[in-house]
């Protein structure tokens, strides 16, 4: 008899032992963590901790100096990885949306599904145009980002990685760019995601929406995780000394 292998029992991503180096500086000092399937994770600490650093070294935007990190149960931090399928299978989304300027939302939605999922330019433009819809953007597919505001083309940028049919998505600060009317917009999609169990690794200080959305928070400090639980555990009974300290100078 064979025992077939449940998929749904290894995490989306595991990052073993990561650690990176600038020059003399180390920046991330062992860092392990477990972003199960379908939910959300929340990383937390000041500026500088290493947190947009270790969220880089998952779609290895940023190359780990040591350590691994699995997607699915396989390893990514190898030669072998088609680095381009990988960002597309873990997509990101930036504080500064990082649109080409010069391309309509459709053209910036269409141009991964071309030249990375080597879909045929109609199909792709079919699946640009539903992904638009889903945030909400229907109606601006030929705009250019100088025409949309920022919460519209933060929203572009959530549906370029969205089209990629990711298996997760990381989001770095997503609204910490938006003038505050816009920040919910945002959120709002980024909820929809959570639940419609879009796996998300998401750096945020909108502390109202990780009580929320977020399933577990991993508090980061000098480049290591100092705690780390469930969400309304973590921020209504922090157990470790800079995360009580962290939460106070943020509320
Ligand atoms: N490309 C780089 N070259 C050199 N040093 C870097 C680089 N990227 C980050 N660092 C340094 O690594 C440390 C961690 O930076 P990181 O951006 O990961 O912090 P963070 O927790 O995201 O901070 P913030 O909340 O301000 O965004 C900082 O000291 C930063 O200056
Ligand atoms: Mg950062």
């Amino acid at each position: 008899m064979t025992i077939a292998a449940d998929k749904t029992s290894v995490p989306m991503i595991e990052a073993r032992g990561i650690h990176k180096h600038f020059g003399g500086m180390h920046v991330l000092r062992g860092i392990d963590a477990v972003v199960p399937r379908g939910k959300v994770t929340a990383l937390m600490g000041g500026s500088g901790s290493g947190k947009s650093t270790f969220l880089r070294c998952l779609n290895r935007i940023e190359e780990p100096s040591e350590g691994e990190v699995l997607i699915d149960g396989t390893v990514i931090t190898d030669l072998r990885t088609d680095v381009n399928r990988l960002r597309a299978d873990i997509g990101m989304v930036f504080q500064d949306y990082n649109l080409f300027p010069h391309m309509t939302a459709l053209e910036n939605v269409t141009l991964g599904l071309i030249h990375v999922r080597n879909k045929p330019r109609s199909e792709a433009r079919d699946a640009a145009a539903a992904a638009l819809g889903r945030v909400g953007l229907a109606d601006h597919l030929e705009k250019l980002p100088q025409q949309l505001s920022g919460g519209q083309q933060q929203r572009v940028a959530i549906a370029r990685s969205l089209a990629m049919r990711p298996k997760a998505i990381l989001f770095d600060e997503p609204t910490s760019a938006l003038d505050p009317e816009m920040v919910h917009e945002v959120l709002d999609v980024m909820r929809t995601l959570a639940t419609e169990g879009m796996t998300m690794v998401v750096i945020s200080h909108e502390m109202g929406f990780l009580r929320k959305v977020a399933d577990q928070l991993i508090m980061i400090d000098g480049g290591l995780v100092v705690e780390r639980g469930p969400t309304l555990r973590v921020l209504d009974a922090p157990e470790h000394k800079r995360t009580r300290e962290f939460l106070s100078a943020i509320q």
